[in-house]
């Protein structure tokens, strides 16, 4: 486990890690970077925002720790944040027109480009799970409805009642949607419901890296309606060479300009850092759309990109000690990280 902290010192990655490879490889600083949503968060919801991002970083940092497998880091980050009711996924997913929860999620693991995604499933807290085992017990990359809930059931999942994950806040929001149909002035990009799409990003000591994306969706959306969160290189994508991506925001618009697609290529053919990438291509997309996103990423070089045209998206992330964290345009807020015992 203490191949991953830097501070060790290159001779415990060499004495762990025992290849002369992994030797002149293994010299990245393991991250988990999460996002908990772009849009317009209010200022009421900030303090729950930061709170869950924080733990989701330190949930998937401390799996990361444990088992080295950025695979099992974003989806322990994610997990966390689709337990959370303060995020659009898992528990506290917004309803779709008919007042149901149908959720979309994705992951993808950089090393080889498996990667597992999921639309349309319901009465199951954790998507991404279900994602996952999609990808590593199918041959399929891409399973929806009632097919992936045959899978979620055979695999075990827990099968939770009709409506278990419906909150009072996401009702509210529905009504509210509703409501704003019938008002004389329609206003234009107006979200109901806190934005709270979640998605995680990791890597190791390695270089490898992998992306996860979960949410459910938009308020009042169409039943049946899939957002980018699920589809690779539109809202998550991860490739070793390249870097590993999650986004937010809106989703009709981030799917058609293969938002993440976009900025993995500027990184891997136009040597754009994952910072440069993620402001050239959600501002380029905003431009041209009038609708905004936000975007999380760590590129091949493990230089991480934080980057948002709404006004506002949460996020997080731990990389040795420190936890970095922010919701607004430029914050950047630094927390000591649990101090470990049982490094041994
Ligand atoms: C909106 O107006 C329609 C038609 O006038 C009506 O049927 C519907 O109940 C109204 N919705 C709400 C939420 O008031
Ligand atoms: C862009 O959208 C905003 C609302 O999200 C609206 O106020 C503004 O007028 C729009 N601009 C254009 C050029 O359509
Ligand atoms: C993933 O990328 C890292 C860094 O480039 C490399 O060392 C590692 O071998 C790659 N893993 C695979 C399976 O290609
Ligand atoms: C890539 O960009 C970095 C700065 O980010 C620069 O130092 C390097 O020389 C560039 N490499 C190439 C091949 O242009």
């Amino acid at each position: 486990m203490q191949k991953f902290f830097a501070g060790l010192g290159l001779l415990t990655m060499i004495g762990l890690t025992g290849s002369v490879q992994a030797r002149e490889a293994c010299t990245y600083e393991p991250t988990v970077l999460v996002h908990g949503g772009a849009g317009d968060v209010s200022d009421a919801a900030i303090p729950n925002k930061k709170l869950g991002v924080k733990l989701a970083a330190r949930k998937g940092f401390e799996i990361l720790r444990y088992t080295g497998s950025v695979l099992d880091a974003v989806e322990a980050a994610v997990n966390s944040l689709e337990a959370d009711p303060n995020f659009n996924a898992g528990y506290g997913s917004v309803l779709n027109w008919d007042g149901e929860v149908e959720m979309d999620a994705a992951i993808m693991n950089g090393a080889d480009l498996s990667a597992g995604c999921v639309s349309l499933a319901r009465d199951i807290i954790n998507p991404i799970s279900l994602a996952r085992r999609i990808m590593e017990s199918t041959k399929h990359r891409y399973i929806a409805g009632p097919g992936a809930m045959r899978i979620a059931e055979q695999e075990g999942f827990n099968l939770l009642p009709p409506g278990a994950l419906i909150t009072e806040a996401a009702i509210k929001a529905l009504q509210d949607y509703k409501n704003s149909l019938n008002a004389t002035q329609t206003q234009k990009g107006v979200v109901y419901g806190s934005p709270g799409t979640v998605g995680a990003v990791a890597i190791d000591a390695c270089g490898n890296v992998a992306a996860a994306t979960s949410t459910g969706g938009l308020t009042g959306k169409l039943p049946g309606r899939i957002g980018d969160s699920p589809i690779l290189g539109g809202g998550t994508y991860a490739d070793n060479e390249s870097g590993a991506v999650s986004a937010t925001g809106h989703g009709e618009t981030i799917m058609r300009y293969n938002v993440v697609a976009r900025m993995l290529a500027l990184v891997e053919h136009g040597n754009y850092t994952a910072q440069e990438a993620a402001v050239q291509v959600l501002e380029q997309m905003t431009q041209r759309f009038n609708e905004t996103a936000g975007i999380i990423a760590v590129d091949y070089r493990g230089q991480l990109g934080i980057y948002f045209t709404s006004n506002r998206m949460s996020w997080a992330y731990q990389r040795g000690n420190q936890v970095h964290f922010g919701v607004d345009a430029g914050e950047d807020e630094i927390e000591f990280g649990e101090p470990r015992t049982t490094d041994n």
